[in-house]
């Protein structure tokens, strides 16, 4: 297993934010996880979890404590329509093999990228639907380092927000698909990517920085608040899709923590409270 310490995780980060961690572990077995947990336990240390840095926000720039960084843990075996997956594999290339495969129920997550772990700890989706109704296991080591198996009927699965969230690590995944034709897979890739037409796809960004507030899309919301294209330092709110913030090139935590505190206040003149659909490192 890769240590690295004072790594740069800017590389680590599909917003390209630059911050520093005091210890990085690239675990690529549930020994290695083990392992991990046991000795931030014995030195005491915080321990946080990065998948494909796609949905995590670095609220500073200075991370203290050991972080797992779980994409070098990648291992998938498929089983007729049943994969078990590791956490760390990506998540494109599931869609793209299971595709292949004829095998359906992942298409709602076309676009999305990261990491397998990532998508199931936060329940990633699409208006059509979220990996949580795919899934029939997870295995876990918690914090006390012990392996656990939970089922689906043990994990609550809710709008971007799992109860796995916080529980101890994820190892592998155990989904559950359908046979499909071919074809009629990727007539349905086809229109998700429609879905997608109005998203700054190709810039530095975490997605959707908010939840849907019940009101109304935060997107529209933020953006007849008037904050398209509201910057500050090199961060601001993308001109195509009110809810992505994109790094204009050297955009710091403290710019986009900046950009988030202003839209909630805006939000909250007008009656509504919005709440990050990123995970922020404080
Ligand atoms: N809108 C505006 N201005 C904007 C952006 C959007 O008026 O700047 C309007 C749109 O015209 C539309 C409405 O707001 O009428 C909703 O926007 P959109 O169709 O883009 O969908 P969304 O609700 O913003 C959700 C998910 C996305 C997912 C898309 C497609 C959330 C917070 N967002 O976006 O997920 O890709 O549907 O299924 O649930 C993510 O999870 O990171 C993410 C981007």
């Amino acid at each position: 297993m890769k240590v690295v310490d004072r790594l740069d995780l800017t590389n680590f980060s599909s917003m390209r934010i630059k911050a520093f961690c005091e210890r990085a572990f690239f675990p690529e077995s549930v020994d290695d996880v083990k392992e991990v947990i046991c000795e931030a336990r014995r030195k005491k240390k915080i321990l946080r979890i990065l998948g494909g840095g796609t949905n995590t926000l670095f609220g500073r720039s200075w991370i203290e404590g050991y972080v797992l960084i779980m994409v070098d843990f990648r291992d998938i075996r498929i089983d007729g329509n049943n994969i078990h997956v590791s956490s760390g594999f990506p998540l494109p290339e599931l869609l793209r093999k299971t595709t292949s495969l004829g095998l359906s129920g992942l298409e709602p997550l076309f676009g999305i990228p990261g990491t397998v772990g990532g998508a199931v700890c936060g329940n990633a989706g699409s208006r059509r639907g979220s990996i949580g109704d795919v899934v029939e296991r997870v295995h876990m080591v918690d914090w006390g380092g012990n392996e656990i198996v939970l089922g689906k009927e043990d994990i609550d699965f809710s709008y971007r927000n799992s109860s796995l969230k916080g529980r101890g690590v994820i190892t592998y995944i155990d989904i559950a698909l359908s046979k499909k034709k071919k074809e009629k897979i990727e007539e349905f890739l086809e229109k998700a990517k429609d879905l997608r037409k109005n998203q700054p796809m190709n810039l530095p960004t975490l997605g959707c920085i908010f939840k849907n507030p019940p009101e109304m899309p935060a997107g529209r919301l933020l953006d007849e608040l008037g904050l398209k294209g509201f910057r500050i330092g090199d961060a601001f709110f993308s001109e195509k899709h009110a809810n992505f913030i994109v790094n204009g090139g050297n955009a710091s935590p403290v710019d986009i923590i900046q950009l988030i505190r202003i839209a909630k206040e805006s939000a909250s003149k007008v009656g509504i409270h919005l709440e990050e659909e990123v995970d922020i490192w404080e």
